[in-house]
């Protein structure tokens, strides 16, 4: 049985939260498309940026793509492709713990860098602060949910709250009761999550949907026809008089 409180942050707060990041994305592209940048601060700062950046952006690659693995594809299908427990578990907790490492020692970089070097310490604004804090809450909830399961020897299995709780809302199914069953700490870390992801269109983390996809086939110098346009007028040859 339901509790309304369970409802409303296992049944409710998730659709509100997906709501306003796709809304969100929306707004912020019809109506701040020249703000929709990541704002980079290489031009202030580039030692410290080279090492930070790409550690940060592989770790949080990994720990999105592990995310996939134990959230989206249900233990069904493991077992059916001959993986046992221990396997997955042996394996996504090293990864994990792995990514979460990598993800937080960059972040750490590029926090240090933001607050050691002052002109990206000016360029940082208030909206910056509130987007650092939901970020490190949210890997460090996920990091500590995972090593204590670890430490304790006896990992909660997730598999059988959290993730078919996560698929029920896309499923436009919602258990509430599911998540409700999870330890403090995993719920900790999904709310913190929902609140970084309505967070998510009105900060500086836009940039991940623009990925720049087209740089890997691009040619290095773009040149320009000059075909007849309107409005265009035919290009003569040599020098013309001016009128
Ligand atoms: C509602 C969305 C999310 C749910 C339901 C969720 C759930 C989980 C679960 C079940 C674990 C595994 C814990 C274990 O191994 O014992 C985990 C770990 C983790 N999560 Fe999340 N998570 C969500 C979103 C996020 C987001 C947005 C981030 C990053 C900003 C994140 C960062 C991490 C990290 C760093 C770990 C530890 C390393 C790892 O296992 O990858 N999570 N999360």
């Amino acid at each position: 049985m339901n509790s309304p409180l369970d409802i409303l942050l296992w049944g409710a707060i998730p659709y509100a939260a997906i709501a306003v990041f796709i809304v969100g994305h929306l707004w912020r592209y019809r109506y701040d498309k020249f703000g929709w940048t990541t704002r980079s601060s290489q031009l202030y700062e580039n030692r410290l940026l080279r090492l930070g950046s790409p550690l940060f952006h592989f770790g949080i690659l990994l720990v999105a793509l592990g995310h996939v693995g134990g959230l989206v594809i249900p233990r069904s299908w493991t077992e059916a492709a001959g993986i046992t427990d221990h396997a997955y578990h042996l394996v996504a907790v090293s990864l994990g713990i792995l990514a979460g490492i990598c993800t937080l020692a960059g972040a750490a970089i590029l926090i240090y860098r933001r607050r050691t070097v002052g002109p990206v310490f000016s360029a940082t604004t208030r909206n910056d602060k509130v987007m650092y804090v939901l970020l490190i809450g949210t890997i460090l909830l996920g990091l500590t949910v995972t090593f204590l399961g670890t430490l304790a020897g006896d990992p909660h299995d997730y598999r059988q709250t959290v993730s078919p709780w996560f698929r029920s809302i896309f499923i436009l199914q919602p258990d509430p009761a599911l998540m409700a069953a999870a330890p403090l700490g995993f719920r900790l870390h999904a709310m913190a999550a929902w609140t970084l992801f309505a967070f998510w269109p009105f900060s500086r983390l836009v940039h991940v949907f623009s990925f720049p996809l087209g740089y890997a086939t691009r040619p290095y110098i773009v040149y320009r026809s000059r075909d007849a346009a309107p409005g265009n007028r035919a290009p003569r040859r040599g020098w013309e008089r001016a009128t």
